[in-house]
């Protein structure tokens, strides 16, 4: 299904509603202009601004350098873009944590100079007061927990989260908190399939997986690992809809071999 320009933008009560029709929602994410045309014009229900852009546009080995210039760049050059689904910027490392009115003008920021319409942050019971004050302000904030890569140092690494009983126990209370303090939905990182079914079915706001199982309200991929761009790894949770960095590679590879050979280019390509 490829959408007209006629269809109907997504919103935040709309998000909500899905989940109380049974309807699972999709996300996925873009950094640019290019790949969110293409994925908004797919039907794709909401397009993060993922911090993950410093790994797949900036070659870094983790997400918490980012910076907030860099992320309105990247959240301008999507809203840009975007004319159905519903954008949602990532807060980066930093731009949140340090107080309450730190965060607020930085959320602020996203939707007023850059296009978001909602931010994401990380985090559980400690950024209830931050949500709550966001949310009270007008800001639709996205909740994110279990993997949350921003503290993979304290974390030690990308490993799976919530598999030890407090754990888990940590998780369904931080879901509780996040969604007291009035996200719309929340992103479930890299926990046990079951552990995300009861956090999900314990909310009346959506959670969306990633490395979560399918029992989750909707699921979110990073574009570039599902169409085979990103191949520096690829966690299991990945599928592959496509290969399209092999598919790169083999056409520049073609086109060198063309001008190698003085085949590129012919007639009907010159004046
Ligand atoms: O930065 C990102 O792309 C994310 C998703 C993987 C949820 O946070």
């Amino acid at each position: 299904m490829s959408l007209s320009s006629a269809s109907k933008k997504i919103t935040v009560p709309a998000i909500r509603a899905m989940k109380s029709k049974g309807e699972k929602i999709s996300m996925l994410t873009a950094y640019d202009a290019l790949m969110a045309e293409i994925v908004d014009q797919a039907g794709v229900d909401m397009i993060l601004v993922g911090d993950s852009a410093g790994m797949v546009m900036g070659g870094r080995p983790n997400t918490l350098s980012v910076t907030m210039d860099e992320m309105l760049h990247y959240t301008r050059s999507v809203s840009n873009a975007v004319a159905h689904a519903l954008l949602v910027a990532d807060m980066p490392f930093l731009s949140y944590q340090v107080s309450v009115e730190q965060a607020l003008t930085n959320a602020g920021r996203f939707l007023q100079e850059a296009g978001a319409e909602a931010v994401k942050l990380e985090g559980g019971q400690s950024m209830a007061g931050t949500i709550r004050r966001l949310t009270g302000t007008g800001i639709p904030v996205m909740g994110h927990i279990g993997l949350t890569p921003q503290s993979m140092h304290q974390l030690g690494g990308f490993k799976v989260q919530g598999r030890e009983a407090s754990r888990s126990e940590e998780l369904r209370q931080d879901a509780l908190a996040l969604q007291e303090a009035g996200v719309f939905c929340i992103v479930l990182e890299k926990i046990p399939a079951a552990l995300a079914t009861d956090i999900s079915q314990s909310l009346s706001i959506p959670t969306i997986g990633i490395g979560a199982g399918p029992g989750c309200d909707g699921q979110v991929l990073v574009t570039h690992d599902m169409l085979g761009l990103f191949r520096r790894f690829r966690p299991r949770f990945v599928r592959r809809y496509a290969e399209l960095g092999d598919a790169m590679e083999k056409a520049v590879q073609a086109y060198i071999k063309d001008v190698k050979a003085n085949t590129f280019p012919d007639e009907s390509e010159s004046y």
